[in-house]
């Protein structure tokens, strides 16, 4: 279990314990995970942004309002902000930024990312400042009113602080926040798909002409491989068929290769009667070649037909047949923006939930590394995810599948 691949967002008040920030990005990062940063500005007075945005990888923001805005993403900042993480981290978390949050106030992007971070997703405070302020009535209020509402409050520990005094009011060693971060995040994600058996198809599937040539697409199985490394990742147990691709096995995942439509489905009918969840990420053919030819074929004529008969639908075979406590979840490539015919399949499908996904042939879609998709359930509701990467798609798309889970429960 790790925090690999996991969007962590970190909030950088003005103390000093913030000297130890660098080296928690190190950590969080060494780990695998994505980390951004936002600080106020007293933070700069004790960390300069330019560490942080090396050792992040990624720019450090601080107010609301930085200008140079050229596109959407610009304009909304402070909300993709708080889409994009799963855990939000302030640390140091000085007496007046715990007073800016307690009183809802977001005058930048560190608290207004503190409102816009999506509901359930974990927050961390650790307040570090000195003894006095920690124990004065006015932080101890606004600490119990915030872990009152979702947050969780590391209390300092005690040690020789700053103004030479002997108290509580250090902030934990950047070693000890990683690992608080990444128990709850483990915790977090494994509570519903927990020994769920789940079967995931990926990748492209292979049609034979002839004994070298085939009918296929560019699907590179990332989406599908994603899936199965953050089901994975939150306890399931996960059966990965997947077509011809060039990926790496997630821990964890059995791995079934084939190589056509006819065998994938073969490998998912095996998996009827014991799987929990069906998930469809794989671009399986529509159509096979009616016959196949030995050898290959000469090329003898200047025209040639090749007559295709149509593939079994996989996804919605084991739709038709399952129970209601197991759970159908499709995707929907559309490259004409119709959302209307994603929906047109979950129901003709007979799907739980189905991702409608955006081809723009660079960020979406087939053999790139992210992803734009929207998730419709089959109650009608619907979930716009920004541009993310696959992974952390993977992992909204089982957040939804947690929810259906849940509410059969
Ligand atoms: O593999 P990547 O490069 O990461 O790209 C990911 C992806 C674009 C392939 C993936 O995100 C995706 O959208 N997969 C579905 C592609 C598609 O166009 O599906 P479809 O509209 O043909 O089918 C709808 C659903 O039925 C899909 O869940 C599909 O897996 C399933 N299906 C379709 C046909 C068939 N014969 N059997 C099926 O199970």
């Amino acid at each position: 279990m790790s925090i690999q691949g996991k969007n962590i967002l970190l909030g950088v008040c003005g103390g000093i314990a913030a000297c130890k920030i660098p080296m928690l990005v190190r950590i969080l990062k060494k780990r695998g995970a994505h980390v951004r940063v936002l600080m106020t500005d007293a933070a700069t007075k004790f960390v300069t942004e330019l560490t942080l945005a090396t050792l992040s990888q990624e720019p450090v923001q601080k107010d609301i309002f930085p200008g140079g805005y050229s596109s959407r993403e610009d304009w909304t900042r402070h909300i993709s902000i708080g889409e994009w993480a799963d855990a939000y981290v302030i640390a140091p978390a000085t007496a007046n930024t715990i007073a800016r949050l307690a009183a809802g106030m977001c005058d930048d992007m560190l608290t207004a990312a503190f409102i816009t971070l999506r509901p359930k997703k974990p927050k961390f405070l650790f307040p570090a400042m000195d003894g006095e302020m920690s124990g004065s009535a006015t932080v101890r209020k606004n600490l119990k009113w915030l872990s009152e509402n979702g947050c969780r409050v590391i209390e300092p520990e005690s040690g020789s602080l700053a103004s030479g005094q002997c108290g509580a009011g250090r902030m934990p060693e950047p070693e000890t926040i990683a690992a608080t971060i990444e128990e709850t995040l483990v915790e977090h994600r494994s509570r519903f798909l927990k020994s769920k058996s789940i079967v995931i198809t990926a990748g492209p599937t292979r049609e034979k002409i002839d004994d070298v040539r085939f009918i296929s697409n560019y699907s590179s199985g990332k989406m599908g491989f994603a899936l199965a490394a953050a089901a994975a990742g939150r306890g399931a147990a996960v059966t990965l068929i997947t077509g011809p691709v060039q990926l790496k096995t997630p821990e964890g995942v059995r791995r079934i290769d084939v190589e056509n439509a006819l065998e994938m489905d073969n490998a998912v009918k095996e998996h009827y009667r014991s799987c929990d969840i069906c998930i469809g990420a794989a671009a399986v053919a529509d159509y096979r070649p009616a016959d196949r030819s030995a050898g290959k074929i000469k090329k003898s004529i200047e025209t040639m037909d090749i007559a295709l008969v149509k593939n079994p639908d996989i996804l919605a075979g084991f739709a038709a047949q399952k129970t209601s406590s197991q759970i159908a979840v499709g995707f929907a490539l559309e490259t004409e923006g119709n959302i209307g015919s994603a929906r047109e399949k979950l129901d003709r499908k007979k799907l739980d939930l189905i991702a409608y996904n955006t081809y723009d042939g660079k960020t979406s879609g087939f053999d790139v590394d992210t992803n734009i998709l929207t998730l419709i359930g089959r109650d009608g509701s619907i979930d716009e995810l920004p541009l993310l990467s696959k992974p952390e798609a993977a992992e909204r798309m089982l957040d939804a599948i947690e929810k259906l889970l849940n509410s059969d429960e």
